[in-house]
């Protein structure tokens, strides 16, 4: 039989509140849930083969360098990636993001150059951009979403320029939730001679990603979004690209000789890997991909389609509520922005906490976005597969109860 319940799996969605409830936790866009076969893997880690990866000769140094590369191989398969060596293991998005911009960013771009964001991306994404532009006197284009949140590949063909290098963009906005058309984005960009990275924070924990049939050049995301501990993530590089850049962090395990003067490293991605690495983390996410491979990623997209389809219908039925964003099926996945007439998102989610239902509220770290919608923040509830209908029904309910408790009058 089919397994349609996942709640069981998840010790912190069993647990119960003062008042007897479990949480709906609808943040996943934020941080996901951590599964027992994650936290026993950590656990056993930490139990039985704690050392520093790379390291030592002895018995549990040696387990967990395999441990540790045995998990380079998981996600190289996870995502499609041609060759584990294409796989740099970093502390997450934010980071990976950052080690593109600075290592191969420095190199690729110049002055009078271009690099093409867009409308929709997190300050990871804008930031360490908006500072290479900066710094290289390069400019910085921006993609503006259509109607339904979407960057179109319309848009992408018209702001491409024989000048552009870099397109970074995000595969799945935070705050909307639609899914971008980049197989097209990335053709019409490498016919221009651009690099494309793509932001996969939000897509990659909920559809299939496959780097090779996108065919983007870099990608990053983050474990903890993906049932993984936090301080571990992925940076995804085509392998003459990593071979070109240069280390940006520099320090212990990444050469093969050092004299006074000189430093000849290691190949990529070891290079990239200065330091003591965070062996917990990475033994974690190679334990939340099997479990993700267990269930599946195309059963996981079914579910919380379902879901998605099941909360746009409750949520709209909620008087003065507004929807951002549209779209539905392949073009957009379970994160939902929505405001409250009158209310402000913060009381909005106050509200809502007090009936044990999480969601968030703010700009998300998307401020250009904010500004390009006209509004100054958002609620956002965000699903995984192991929500249920009733997370969202308890949703729905809550937020009924809003304009009545803030003294408001009925909705
Ligand atoms: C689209 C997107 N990109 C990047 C990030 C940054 O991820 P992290 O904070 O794990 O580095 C997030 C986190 O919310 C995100 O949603």
């Amino acid at each position: 039989m089919v397994k349609t319940d996942y709640k069981g799996d998840f010790p912190l969605l069993l647990q119960k509140d003062g008042q007897g409830r479990a949480i709906a936790y609808l943040d996943n866009a934020a941080t996901t849930q951590k599964p027992r076969p994650v936290i026993d893997a950590v656990r056993t880690y930490y139990e039985t083969y704690n050392a520093n990866p790379h390291r030592g000769a002895y018995d549990i140094s040696v387990r967990v360098t395999e441990a540790f590369e045995e998990v380079r191989g998981k996600v190289a398969r996870f995502i499609g990636a041609a060759d584990p060596e294409e796989i740099v293991f970093t502390a997450g998005t934010t980071d990976s993001i950052n080690l593109a911009a600075l290592s191969y960013g420095e190199q690729a771009v110049g002055q009078g150059d271009e690099i093409l964001i867009s409308v929709l991306e997190h300050h990871s994404n804008l930031l360490p951009w908006q500072r290479l532009a900066r710094r290289t006197g390069a400019t910085l284009h921006y993609l503006i979403p259509d109607e339904s949140g979407r960057i179109t590949a319309e848009e992408a063909a018209q702001k491409l320029t024989p000048r552009t290098k870099i397109v970074a963009i995000t595969h799945v906005s935070n705050v909307l939730g639609c899914v971008n058309p980049i197989r097209d984005i990335a053709a019409l960009a490498h016919e221009k001679g651009a690099v494309v990275l793509l932001d996969a924070a939000q897509s990659a924990p909920h559809i299939p990603v496959d780097v090779q049939a996108l065919d983007v050049d870099f990608l990053a995301f983050s474990g903890h979004k993906l049932l993984a501990p936090a301080g571990v993530g992925i940076l995804y590089g085509k392998k003459e690209l990593l071979r070109r850049m240069e280390p940006l962090r520099l320090g212990g395990g990444i050469v093969e000789e050092v004299t006074q003067q000189t430093v000849r490293y290691l190949d990529a991605p070891w290079k990239f890997e200065a330091g003591t690495q965070n062996a917990e983390g990475v033994i974690g996410l190679g334990a939340a991909i099997d479990y993700l491979e267990e269930v599946g990623m195309p059963a996981i997209q079914e579910i919380e389609g379902r879901l998605t389809r099941y909360a746009l219908e409750k949520l709209s039925g909620v008087s003065g509520i507004r929807l951002y964003g549209g779209g539905t099926g392949g073009t957009r996945t379970g994160i939902i922005s929505f405001n409250i007439d009158g209310v402000h998102p913060h009381d909005t989610a106050t509200v809502l906490a007090s009936h044990g239902v999480a969601v968030r509220a703010g700009h998300h770290c998307a401020q250009p976005l904010m500004a390009h919608m006209g509004v100054n923040a958002t609620c956002r509830m965000s699903l995984y597969f192991y929500n249920t209908e009733e997370d969202i029904d308890r949703l729905a309910a809550a937020l009924k109860t809003v304009r009545g408790v803030l003294g408001l009058g009925p909705q």
